[in-house]
């Protein structure tokens, strides 16, 4: 079978390797598709974790084909549509050390090979009316927003800001819709605000425009700050976010994305009584929970470009030049 494995950073290789056979507990998985996450492009730059273990096959997010099961499977069989789920030993209540250690395309080898083997543990089945290349966005950037706003208690009614419309923010964005929620979304393009005007935010910011962002989302919510803000730019954008949340309310600290450095003053924080919580990823019943609710709602990801196997490099090269407007896939 042909899988794609970083050998050493900087170079992503195709090679030709034995097809892997399941053991006791595990499954066959024929992979139909893969979406990317920035996390794979810093993975095979070195920039994730240098320490990383090579070599290693890349991406977090994949489905596929249930071919064949192991001994003592009874979660799925043969013929079953499945997605890898990002921590392999998160499945359920609190987040251990354990699973931090359980990544897929990182502790662990990823999804970008033509065939898998699995922990059954480590599987859920895909909404069935999603195509293999919605289905694999799901993964990553769906449970990580499902877990910053559903799991943290969003209501109808309350108001979200989501920043910039990266696939985390879009998930945010379509999530906090379909709870019922009002949403203020941020971009650096005029023209992607219109796009997510029309997937149902309420009111839009171009942060580049107005660098000074909060004071808008301040005037959008009568001078009372939002409920929750899903916080992806990091340090740079975190003191703006305090200032764009009502007294009492939620940051989810999930990204760094206007840079990992910089300096933060936590006492605005602690006079509002804001809740700041660092989210990364979601366990496997956070995982089922959105399914569900993906299903019954019959939400569709937002997807951009498809690209095929052979071109995954191509695909990655795209996503950092940064244009898209929703998930990048790549179709087996
Ligand atoms: N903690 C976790 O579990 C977890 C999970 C997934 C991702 N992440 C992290 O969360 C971040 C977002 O991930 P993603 O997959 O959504 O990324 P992505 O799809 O690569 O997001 C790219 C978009 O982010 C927006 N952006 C860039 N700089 C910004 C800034 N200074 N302020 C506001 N928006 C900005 C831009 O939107 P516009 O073009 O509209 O301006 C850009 O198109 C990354 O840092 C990623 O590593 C963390």
């Amino acid at each position: 079978m042909k899988a794609f494995e970083i050998q050493e950073f900087g170079n992503l290789v195709c090679t030709e390797k034995p097809q892997p056979e399941p053991k006791f507990g595990e499954v066959l998985v024929k992979v139909k598709a893969v979406s990317l996450n920035y996390r794979d492009i810093l993975m095979i730059k070195g920039l994730y974790n240098p320490r990383l273990r090579l070599p290693v096959i890349p991406c977090s997010d994949g489905v596929g084909e249930v071919v064949s099961v192991g001994e003592g499977v009874t979660r799925v069989k043969p013929g079953d549509r499945i997605a890898g789920i990002f921590m392999q030993k998160w499945l359920s209540g609190n987040f251990t050390k354990e699973a931090a250690k359980s990544t897929l395309g990182g502790d662990l080898n990823g999804m970008l090979a033509e065939y898998v083997v699995l922990s059954e543990d480590g599987v859920v089945l895909i909404p069935p009316h999603l195509s293999d290349t919605e289905a694999a966005t799901l993964p990553c950037a769906a449970v990580t927003a499902w877990h910053a706003l559903i799991e943290a208690g969003l209501k109808p009614g309350e108001t979200v800001l989501v920043m910039g419309t990266g696939g985390v923010s879009l998930f945010a964005l379509q999530f906090a819709v379909m709870a019922g929620a009002r949403v203020i979304a941020t971009s650096s393009s005029d023209q992607k605000l219109e796009r997510v005007k029309e997937l149902g935010a309420s009111d839009v910011i171009n942060y580049k425009s107005v660098p000074k962002w909060e004071k808008e989302v301040l005037a959008l919510t009568e001078g009372v700050g939002v409920d929750y803000v899903v916080e992806v730019g990091g340090v740079n954008t975190l003191s703006q976010s305090v200032k764009a949340v009502r007294m009492g309310g939620k940051i989810s600290l999930i990204g760094v994305l206007a840079g990992a450095q910089g300096e933060f003053n936590p006492l605005p924080a602690v006079m509002k009584g804001v809740r700041i919580q660092g989210i990364f990823v979601g366990s496997r019943q956070m995982f089922e929970a959105m399914n569900r609710a993906i299903d019954v709602n019959k939400l569709r990801p937002v997807c951009d470009r498809v690209f095929p196997f052979e071109s995954a490099p191509e695909a990655l090269n795209y996503m950092e030049i940064g244009s898209h407007f929703g998930k990048i896939t790549i179709e087996f």
